[in-house]
């Protein structure tokens, strides 16, 4: 099968596509003829091998050569243990570890993956996955936000920020969005009630406080993020720069006790019951998985680089188009 490698981490020059060997599931997997993969945080860390924890596979080298994780296509074999899916259904979901997604075939288990709902398009069930299932935790499951509440939500125009604005409206909170300029009208239009330019305005000091900051791209101190929180107030690690995330980890809990104030990792697992949840909200036209760009698959080395620059907002697909 053809798929996009890189043997090792830089930009997307690394990227080329290559003939491989078609992965075979094991008896708890399916096997998926991928019609379309989105690209999300995570591929364009794991090109780069920045932050450090997107090296987890292989520190000097990349511990597997093929990235993506969001996937949709149809089941080409259903290992012996699988119950939920057989030959021929549409399916989508995210893979395990996340990678093998930027092929033409990829493996994925059950328990990740979900039927496709008829009225998604493949490209557009790709584009759910991760970044809704991080915004679902941190917005409607852990971040348990309500009405009237003020949320920010840092790294607003990428894949898990469009989700996370949109649902973060959709429980009647107060919503800021921080991106890159080039985004302050986009993040409007999906329901922001106030922007902030993150080259311009540090939202760590600008003097407001929120009941929930989502971080998707984290990179202050732990003390700015506790100044940046009402009382009471909760702040979600959800990627960054590991620096943040060790000081998270060590002074966390010392801030929760002597102020109330709740800063945190938030980790999420690969499920396809929140997968569902979400979907169900986009399937209801309630949250759009907003899809910037579609990239044929050849091209796939050019979607991670519009990716890379900074311009996507929202998501960007690759097709399959041969499909
Ligand atoms: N905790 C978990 O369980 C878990 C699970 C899966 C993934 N993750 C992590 O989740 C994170 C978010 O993923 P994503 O897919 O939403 O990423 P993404 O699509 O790359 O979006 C990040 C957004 O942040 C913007 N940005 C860059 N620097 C910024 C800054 N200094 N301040 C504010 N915004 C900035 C980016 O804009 P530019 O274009 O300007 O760069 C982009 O719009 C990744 O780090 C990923 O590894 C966590």
């Amino acid at each position: 099968m053809k798929a996009i490698v890189r043997y090792r981490y830089g930009s997307p020059d690394v990227l080329k596509i290559e003939e491989v060997e078609k992965p075979t599931p094991l008896d708890d997997e399916v096997l998926i003829k991928v019609h379309a993969v989105s690209i999300n945080g995570s591929d364009r860390e794991g090109l780069i091998g920045k932050p450090l924890y997107a090296r987890m596979g292989g520190l000097r080298k990349p511990g597997y050569p093929i990235l993506g994780s969001d996937i949709a296509g149809r089941v080409e074999h259903a290992g012996k243990n699988i119950t939920q899916f057989k030959l021929g259904d549409e399916v989508f979901g995210e893979i395990p570890g996340y990678h093998g997604g930027f092929a033409e075939y990829a493996c994925a288990s059950e328990n990740t993956l979900a039927h496709k709902p008829a009225g998604l398009t493949f490209e557009e069930a790709a584009a759910i996955p991760q970044g809704g299932v991080l915004a679902l935790n941190g917005i409607r499951e852990k971040g348990q936000v309500q009405p009237g509440q003020q949320v920010l939500i840092n790294g607003a125009g990428g894949s898990a920020g469009v989700f996370a604005v949109q649902l973060a409206r959709l429980c009647g909170a107060e919503v800021t969005g921080v991106d890159n300029t080039g985004k302050m009208d986009f993040l409007r239009s999906l329901g922001a009630d106030h922007v902030i330019d993150y080259t311009r305005e540090d939202f760590t000091k600008n003097g407001k406080q929120y009941d929930l900051i989502l971080d998707l791209i984290a990179h202050h101190s732990v003390f700015a993020y506790r100044r940046a929180l009402k009382p009471n107030g909760k702040y979600f690690f959800v990627g960054g720069s590991v620096a943040t995330l060790f000081q998270i980890l060590f002074l966390g809990p010392w801030i929760k006790r002597t102020t109330g104030k709740n800063v945190r990792i938030l980790m999420v697992s690969q499920n396809n019951k929140d997968l569902m949840s979400i979907t169900e909200l986009c399937e209801a036209g309630k949250i759009v998985p907003v899809i910037d760009r579609r990239y044929p698959f050849r091209e796939a080395p050019e979607a991670l680089r519009y990716v890379a620059e900074g311009r996507a907002k929202g998501k960007v697909v690759i097709t399959l188009e041969e499909n």
